[in-house]
């Protein structure tokens, strides 16, 4: 069939459309992942600490420990080519409660390459990182956001679902009984860790079940997006990822205005400030897709990283199994010890002084958050792994400051139930060979852990 003059004229400004978007995806590409990468390579072979520590951090699941330790014996706040850097609690506190930084990282700064930045940005799908999202603002607007996040998110809301949890981990835990038949081996992350987390959350957000398989493949498709340095495919990927969520986001909050249940999403639809404000349509769709990706992308990191310790380390599984109330603390040294997130980054708004330093408007900092987590000026013996270390929890894997996790009661009380249920079933867990780790490097987990449940 022929196209009419009408459908060729139609076409031509949808074909240039296109064009214009492939060229601004191609440009936040190149800034954001291939130049700084390649400058981070040429650093790296300079003997650049902090490159050193990202390209080693590249390798899936490789925790540059080492590197930490150099960068903190460095001083309190390392000047490396591409930012300043710290591994000291200490100091990683005092730049994440700062009112001189901002949330995240500019990679391409002003100028020409910055006014491009901005050109490429127009087409980009709305992330976790990209305003009105609560990780991407400041005061005022993240002050008057998070309160009203935090009404619905309270302590008193985490402790209702507990008993939740525990039954949808018991049933879980049926499930992964039937699947390994007669003692064959399965997969726990495929069938436990990551299912958990997501089930409580859609749970949380009024997700029908029946759509949670597909909120966790739009999750793992975007958790790259933390990344820098990816492909061009996974990059094309992750925005295709983020905007199909984007759709069904679109959808989730139209469904669930239409007919509010008792989540905590029809209750943030519901919320309103002192002054009677309630949360815009962007905020309300953007915050519950940070929710939604936030809540399962990192706590089954958690929860994998704590069954795959725990069973290196078998004495001080059978002391935990031997203590009901010891679970609280090994989930905290798990936190410590194999954080779900390696890092994040600020940039400095105003001249300032962090540590005692001078730092110019427009630096960045890098906090490495498990890097401080092994300062041995806080911690004991900080490569070791030990559930029973009083000062665990004085870790900063759920960050600090005003950014601080807003799910941190939630995830800790997830891990707790997941880990405690499992090792008090099966007391003669096994991991067995051919665990792989995430290829994400800021979010740390594994892909693939094979367990033998035994008896
Ligand atoms: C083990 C699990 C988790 C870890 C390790 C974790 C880690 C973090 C970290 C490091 C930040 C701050 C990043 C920064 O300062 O730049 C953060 C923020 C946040 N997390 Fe979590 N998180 C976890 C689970 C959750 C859960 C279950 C939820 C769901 C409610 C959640 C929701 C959020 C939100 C909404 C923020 C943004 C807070 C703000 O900017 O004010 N997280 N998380």
């Amino acid at each position: 069939m022929t196209s009419t003059p009408t459908q060729v004229q139609q076409a031509r400004p949808q074909a240039r459309l296109d064009a214009r978007r492939a060229a601004q995806s191609g440009t936040r590409w190149g800034l954001g992942h291939a130049v700084p990468w390649a400058a981070l390579r040429v650093s790296a072979r300079g003997g650049d600490l902090h490159a050193r520590a990202l390209m080693e951090a590249n390798r899936a699941g490789a925790m540059p420990v080492e590197v930490f330790d150099e960068i903190r014996a460095a001083g309190q706040l390392y000047r490396s080519r591409l930012s300043y850097v710290t591994a000291h609690l200490d100091t990683v506190k005092e730049v994440l409660g700062s009112p001189d930084v901002r949330a995240g990282i500019d990679r391409v700064g002003g100028g020409v390459l910055g006014r491009l930045g901005e050109w490429a940005q127009a087409s980009a799908p709305i992330g976790p990182l990209q305003p009105p999202s609560l990780l991407a603002i400041e005061p005022p607007d993240h002050t008057r956001l998070r309160r009203l996040v935090t009404r619905v998110f309270s302590a008193k809301a985490v402790r209702q679902l507990e008993e939740r949890t525990e039954q949808i981990a018991d049933r879980l835990l049926d499930d992964l009984v039937e699947a390994s038949g007669r003692g064959e081996v399965v997969d726990v992350v495929e069938l436990y860790c990551a299912r958990l987390p997501v089930q409580v959350i859609c749970e949380i957000l009024g997700v029908p079940l029946e759509e949670s398989d597909l909120v966790r493949a739009f999750g793992a498709g975007a958790a790259p997006s933390l990344d820098m340095g990816l492909g061009l495919p996974t990059f094309l990927g992750v925005d295709r990822s983020l905007r199909r969520f984007d759709e069904w986001l679109d959808r989730h909050v139209e469904r669930v205005r239409r007919e509010p249940g008792d989540d905590l999403l029809s209750q943030l639809v519901a919320a309103r400030d002192d002054d009677g404000t309630a949360l815009t349509d962007v905020e309300l769709k953007n915050t519950a897709g940070l929710v939604l990706a936030a809540g399962f992308e990192t706590t089954v990191n958690l929860i994998g990283n704590g069954i795959a310790l725990l069973a290196e380390h078998p004495d001080q599984r059978a002391a935990a199994v031997a203590d009901d109330q010891m679970w609280a603390n090994v989930v905290e040294e798990v936190l410590r010890y194999d954080p779900p997130v390696l890092l994040t980054g600020r940039t400095v708004e105003r001249d300032t002084t962090i540590a005692g330093t001078p730092v110019r408007a427009g630096s960045l900092v890098t906090t490495l958050l498990a890097g401080a987590n092994r300062d041995p000026s806080v911690f004991t013996d900080p490569h070791a792994f030990d559930v029973t270390r009083p000062e665990a929890k004085e870790h900063v894997s759920f960050s600090s400051g005003r950014h601080y996790c807003l799910g941190a009661s939630l995830a800790r009380m997830e891990g707790r139930v997941a880990l405690q249920r499992l090792h008090e079933r099966f007391l003669d867990l096994q991991v067995r060979p051919g665990a792989r780790r995430r290829s994400t490097r800021i979010l740390r987990g594994y892909l693939t852990l094979p367990v033998a449940l035994g008896a």
